[in-house]
């Protein structure tokens, strides 16, 4: 079985989080970690708790409990997914700051070089969002932005999320068939 750390911070854009959760809990070994906004973006967005995420293959942290295995770079695992990212947890990330739990496991991915997809959730960018994207990008992660195409037939909000959640399985060598390859 697979194993990925799934982490969900403050930005706008938690359905993305969810879908990919249900796509992945029976089939992977999940490592759950909600940041404190992220927890009220759940709430506001879809009425949920960080409960939703609890049981079977599943292990939900909390953000300030950085002393726990998956902090350390002895845990093998195959891809981080933060969805959606917030500036601020990119922010940080990217400047070497580790203080919480999404911040340390991130650092470790980087370091370790192992695969980080980062969705950015916000618009317009700032200068500073643009910087801290490239040295992310730079340092080895995978920005792959909640920006969904429109070109294969989307036409429901679920097909948009699914658009993005499609490319992210893809990324992480998992079986998807909601998003065929595109044929013209
Ligand atoms: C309703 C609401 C929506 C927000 N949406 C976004 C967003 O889409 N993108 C973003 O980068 N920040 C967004 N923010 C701001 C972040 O939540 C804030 O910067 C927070 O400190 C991020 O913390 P975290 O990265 O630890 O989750 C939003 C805040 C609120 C209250």
């Amino acid at each position: 079985m697979k194993r990925f750390v799934l982490a969900i911070t403050g930005a706008s854009g938690v359905c993305y989080a969810k879908r990919l959760f249900d796509c992945l809990q029976s089939n992977a070994e999940l490592h759950v970690i909600v940041s404190e906004r992220g927890a009220e973006l759940l709430n506001l967005e879809l009425g949920l708790k960080v409960s939703y995420f609890a049981g079977g293959n599943v292990t939900v942290y909390k953000n300030s409990r950085i002393n726990t295995s998956i902090a350390s770079g002895s845990f093998s695992l195959d891809s981080m997914i933060i969805i959606p990212a917030s500036m601020g947890t990119i922010g940080r990330i990217a400047s070497g700051v580790s203080e919480t739990l999404i911040e340390r496991v991130a650092d470790v991915t980087l370091k370790e070089k192992r695969k980080l997809i980062v969705v950015p959730r916000e618009t317009p960018f700032s200068t500073i969002h643009l910087k801290n994207l490239l040295t992310l990008d730079q340092a080895g992660a995978l920005i792959l932005p909640a920006s969904p195409g429109f070109y294969q037939g989307q036409n429901s909000m679920d097909d948009l999320i699914d658009f993005i959640v499609a490319r992210i399985m893809d990324q992480i060598g998992m079986a998807q068939s909601f998003l065929p390859p595109y044929k013209s």
